[in-house]
């Protein structure tokens, strides 16, 4: 059974996966959207008289203990948030958990140690897995799955735990379900997708999926300039995946044959080196100087961008345009940004990185239709793929 508010939970111990892996520097969380975003499951739990123990991962630390992928912050930053104490234990499993667990109280929380500095966590072999994921069960009745941003890892947390317990989605789990469901199953039309980002290669199953299912695709970020190479055009010194070149040939065919409205960047902005005070010059994308490369697309590519998503009723964008942290490559994820705040329909924001880019350009979450707390997962979602976080949650 996968409905929350099925679950008896008054009184009982819940072992809540959730997806805490924010982005820190020098030991502060820059951005806690993937922490507020768990917050209404968190909020149900307490308030139905549940304890809770949540598991969570930071960062790939590989199954070392690595003292800066430490969850201490984010244990302080929960316990901000939801104005109570979070107590925190420093390690995955063990006596100090055992005890910990069993002294919560209804009402109380706990927050284990980086899932991820157990080699366990992620480890190919089953029984390591399915191990650990007894131990974790022993300290729990129940469990909810809640960390829609691992719900494509098989980890021993996400997959093998759930089928140890009874078990439920989160709110967050299935709020993201149903907007992808809705990218997915009879999307409103016309139906664009905008993506970018740095790597091509990760994208290719999506598109691939995606490409007999959507009226507009549009491309910028790193990954456009394999296109370009595809197209034989010369990129000078920008990113590029040459094994990808290939298949992006392909897809670019099937684009056609199929008749997608596929629009990629007619001006780049271009720069001697990747750096924030590199001099930024204007180009047409067909005469990239071979000494400089790509950062952002340019401002007649953003305005045909954002103007293609204002004909669509359902948009879907994950990665930015350009290399939006340094000021001077940044204008093309704004104005795509911009564009996806006055879709008439439904606009969705992909993937924690994307979020925190249109969060640090100074929109708000409000904004947008939607915004996903999972890259990888949303998009192996969309690339039709079998998630084994939600295969366990019967979702
Ligand atoms: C993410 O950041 O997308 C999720 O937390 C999953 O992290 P992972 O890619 O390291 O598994």
């Amino acid at each position: 059974m996968s409905d929350l508010v099925s679950l008896e939970i008054a009184g009982k111990r819940v072992f809540l996966r959730c997806d805490l892996n924010v982005p820190l520097k020098n030991g502060v969380i820059t951005d806690d959207g993937r922490i507020r975003a768990s917050l209404p499951t968190i909020k149900f739990l307490l308030e139905g008289g549940a304890s809770i123990i949540i598991g969570a991962h930071l960062g790939r630390p590989k199954g070392e203990v690595k003292p800066e992928l430490s969850l201490a912050p984010v244990a302080k930053r929960l316990g901000e948030l939801l104005g109570k104490p979070v107590s925190f234990v420093s390690s995955v499993t063990g006596e100090e958990v055992a005890q910990s667990a069993k002294s919560l109280k209804s009402g109380e929380i706990l927050l284990l140690e980086n899932l991820r500095f157990s080699s366990s966590e992620t480890s190919k072999v089953d029984e390591e897995r399915i191990a650990l994921a007894k131990e974790l069960a022993s300290y729990a009745d129940l469990y909810v799955g809640d960390g829609f941003g691992a719900v494509h890892r098989k980890h021993a947390s996400v997959y093998d735990l759930p089928l140890l317990l009874p078990h439920a989605a989160g709110y967050l789990v299935s709020a993201e379900v149903e907007v992808l469901k809705r990218l997915t199953q009879n999307p409103e039309r016309p139906y664009g997708v905008i993506l970018g980002g740095a790597k091509v290669s990760d994208k290719i199953g999506v598109i691939s999926n995606l490409l007999d299912k959507v009226n507009v695709l549009a491309i910028g970020g790193g990954m456009v300039f394999t296109f370009f190479a595809a197209q034989g055009k010369e990129i000078g010194t920008s990113l590029v995946e040459v094994d990808s070149i290939p298949i992006v040939k392909e897809l670019l065919k099937r684009a056609k044959d199929l008749g997608v409205d596929l629009r990629l960047p007619t001006d780049i902005v271009v720069a001697p080196a990747f750096s924030a005070d590199a001099p930024a010059t204007l180009v047409n994308a067909d005469s990239i100087p071979k000494d400089q490369m790509g950062l952002d697309i340019g401002p007649a590519s953003s305005a045909d961008f954002a103007q293609a998503i204002g004909t669509c009723k359902t948009v879907f964008w994950n990665g930015p345009m350009g290399v939006f942290e340094f000021a001077p490559f940044a204008a093309g994820t704004k104005v795509v940004a911009k564009a996806l705040t006055h879709v008439q329909g439904i606009s969705v924001v992909g993937g924690g990185d994307s979020a925190a880019a249109v969060r640090s350009l100074g929109f708000a979450d409000s904004d947008f239709g939607y915004i996903s707390t999972g890259g990888g997962a949303s998009l192996e979602y969309l690339e039709g793929k079998a998630l084994p976080g939600l295969i366990a949650l019967d979702l």
